[in-house]
């Protein structure tokens, strides 16, 4: 979407993987006060997000969305400030059916006085469901939210999030700045690895302002061991997707923390070229992605999502690397380098991954693998 908003992808945080329906303003403020001390917010983590939950189950006498006084007694105007004065940005959850996924009343039909509310209460993003949409299109329904949004003047982030129906890929771009390619994510290696792949094929279609989106992270949220919680940092990362914390932020581990804030692999997720990693192959459980970096360097991921610990390979050529007979591969999580003629090889642990920076040389056609019917920049 072109509002000049998520010209790389977003970053920040949701409450719903870590407390679901139980949000409020206090968990958001502290949420917030947390990111701009531990160096989140340094870090490029700049939008705090509510999910479901946050309003009462019927809207006011002029037809507005009320928040629940229970769970924000100073309302969402009131959370926004907060969140704005430590220079971070605010997102809310809505639907574009008749009800949210969790039941509270949803836009469609609402759609410029929601988005007129939201404005108003000083919202930065939106993220759009699709429960209880009555079999109105999911492009009809989205697109007029966008219309709505695009009216009332103020920036506002437009996160789709319809599961991936109606392959949302296809007609997303114009309409939002992101969409859910996959149903909800769980904090298991295996529900992610299952987002991973149905996110993976779909890089054709990402680039600056318009994301795949693979769901949020669940980094922290103890489904997962350390390694797992790298692999989804590093997976997300190469496929260019949202970095959307989803756990305890003031309660994060040093572990968590040092993940969720790992420079070197938030710069790959950040770049400016804005092209989401493809996979170069994919052979029993052992994968190798390839994502061209604006200064010509190509990220690596080589992941193992097998039970043992297993040597993956590549090359440069592979990758998409030419020219020189040496290349530096700089490991994104160890920080150390080594030099290379042309092999890429590493053994990765379980459920692991090794991530490199691969610079020198020139930088030639996008790497193999993958689906190429668009070509960079075509959408
Ligand atoms: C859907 C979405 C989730 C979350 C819940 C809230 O399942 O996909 O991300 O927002 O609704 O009810």
């Amino acid at each position: 979407l072109e509002n000049g908003l998520a010209l790389t992808p977003q970053m920040g945080f949701n409450d719903w993987n870590a407390y679901g329906c139980a949000v409020s303003e206090s968990l958001i403020k502290s949420t917030a006060l947390a990111m701009h001390d531990n160096g989140m917010q340094a870090a490029g983590y700049a939008y705090v997000n509510i999910d479901d939950c946050w309003m009462t189950s019927a809207r006011d006498s002029a037809g507005r969305l009320v928040p629940d006084p229970a769970k924000f007694p100073d309302g969402i105007s009131g959370t926004a400030a907060y969140v704005h004065s430590l220079g971070l940005k605010l997102g809310i959850y809505e639907d574009g059916g008749t009800a949210t996924c969790a039941g509270y009343p949803g836009s469609l039909g609402h759609e410029t006085t929601d988005a007129n509310t939201f404005a108003a209460w000083g919202v930065d993003y939106l993220k759009y469901d699709n429960c209880n949409n009555q079999g109105v299109s999911a492009r009809t329904r989205y697109t007029a939210m966008r219309d709505a949004l695009a009216a009332t003047g103020r920036p506002i982030l437009f996160s789709l999030c319809n599961w991936g129906e109606e392959s949302v890929w296809t007609w997303g771009a114009p309409v939002g700045n992101s969409w859910r390619t996959t149903g909800d994510i769980s904090a298991s290696f295996a529900s992610m690895v299952s987002t991973f792949h149905g996110n993976a094929g779909l890089a054709p279609y990402a680039g600056p302002g318009h994301w795949n989106d693979p769901d949020m992270l669940e980094i922290g949220n103890n489904g997962m061991s350390p390694t797992e919680n790298r692999s989804e940092f590093s997976l997300w990362a190469e496929m260019a997707a949202p970095l959307l914390a989803g756990t305890d932020i003031a309660g994060a581990s040093a572990e968590t923390l040092n993940v969720l804030t790992n420079r070197n692999v938030i710069a790959v997720d950040q770049d400016s070229l804005g092209r989401q990693g493809t996979l170069v192959s994919s052979v029993n459980g052992l994968d190798v992605l390839a994502k061209p970096l604006a200064n010509g360097d190509v990220s690596v991921v080589l992941f193992n999502e097998t039970g043992s610990a297993a040597t993956i390979s590549t090359t440069a050529a592979a990758i998409g690397k030419t020219g020189a007979s040496a290349y530096t591969l700089t490991d994104l999580w160890s920080g150390g380098t080594s030099s290379t003629t042309g092999d890429i090889s590493a053994s990765v642990e379980a459920h692991g991954v090794v991530m490199y920076r691969v610079s020198g040389g020139a930088t030639g056609a996008a790497p193999s693998g993958g689906v190429h019917a668009l070509g960079a920049g075509s959408c």
